[in-house]
């Protein structure tokens, strides 16, 4: 089916932090991209921690294989992590920031204090996987530094909207909220003058997604915490599906 809505990539990661609570096989995270997929994902989205604290080296190899839509690969700017996905050749790859006793991704990528680092990095990656996303704050000053980087995508950083989302009760006439919200949408018009792609994620939900989803020109949406988590009660089926329904009636693309 040609996909012509806002993107959805689903993060499967704590499928697999479920499986590492007893160092065990279950549950497996292909058979859960599987239902993602069934539930109508665009993407599976999978975060090789450099601790492999939850997807490790072997299950990006078989979600690589068995993944029926795009696998985009979220890691650190490390020469470890590039040379991994040299060799895997996914779909997409996500440059985010990492530190090792954070317990999810903190903050966006420092893109403009280390722009030849970033650089090398994508000219690495460019040619052997398909897009090369910067995952960074709602900052002008990143924006600009990941188009001179040659990146072909930004990611914003949508946990502060999310946190002010949650503070308000989702009361846009909250001036955090409100600025929060106008922050994404500004930095989405100014990567797409950029000539990037815009996408987003982190910290998003069934009550606070629809004012990102309808923002204009996003491409694609990365989310994770809150389908796994509404999946031990429904199924990730069922998870994925009342998601992407809602992403696709907010943004009136599908
Ligand atoms: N995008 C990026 C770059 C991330 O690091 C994460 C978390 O792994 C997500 C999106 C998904 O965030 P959440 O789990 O809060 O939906």
């Amino acid at each position: 089916m040609p996909q012509h809505g806002v993107i959805l990539g689903v993060n499967i990661d704590h499928v697999a932090t479920l499986r590492q609570a007893r160092r065990g096989h279950e549950p497996d995270p292909v058979r859960a991209a599987h239902e993602a997929e069934l539930g109508g994902a665009d993407c599976i989205t999978v975060h090789l921690r450099e601790d492999r604290r939850h997807i490790n080296d072997r299950d990006v190899d078989r979600l690589r294989v068995a993944c029926n839509v795009r696998l985009n690969l979220e890691m650190a700017a490390t020469d470890e992590m590039v040379e991994i996905a040299r060799e895997l050749r996914p779909h997409a790859v996500a440059i985010v920031p990492e530190g090792r006793d954070e317990v999810t991704t903190e903050g966006g990528l420092d893109v403009a204090g280390q722009r030849d680092r970033m650089a090398a990095v994508v000219a690495a990656l460019s040619g052997r996987v398909g897009t090369v996303s910067a995952f960074i704050d709602a900052d002008e000053r990143h924006i600009a530094a990941a188009g001179a980087c040659g990146f072909h995508a930004c990611e914003v950083h949508t946990g502060p909207y999310a946190g002010a989302f949650h503070a308000a009760g989702g009361d846009f006439r909250n001036a955090e909220l409100a600025t929060t919200q106008t922050l994404v949408a500004q930095a989405g018009r100014l990567i797409l003058e950029s000539g990037m792609r815009f996408n987003a994620g982190h910290g998003l939900n069934y009550h606070n997604v629809r004012p990102i989803a309808a923002l204009p020109g996003l491409s694609e949406l990365h989310i994770g915490h809150s389908i796994v988590s509404r999946a031990v009660y429904t199924g990730l089926r069922a998870a994925v599906s009342e998601m992407r329904a809602q992403i696709d009636q907010a943004s009136g693309r599908r």
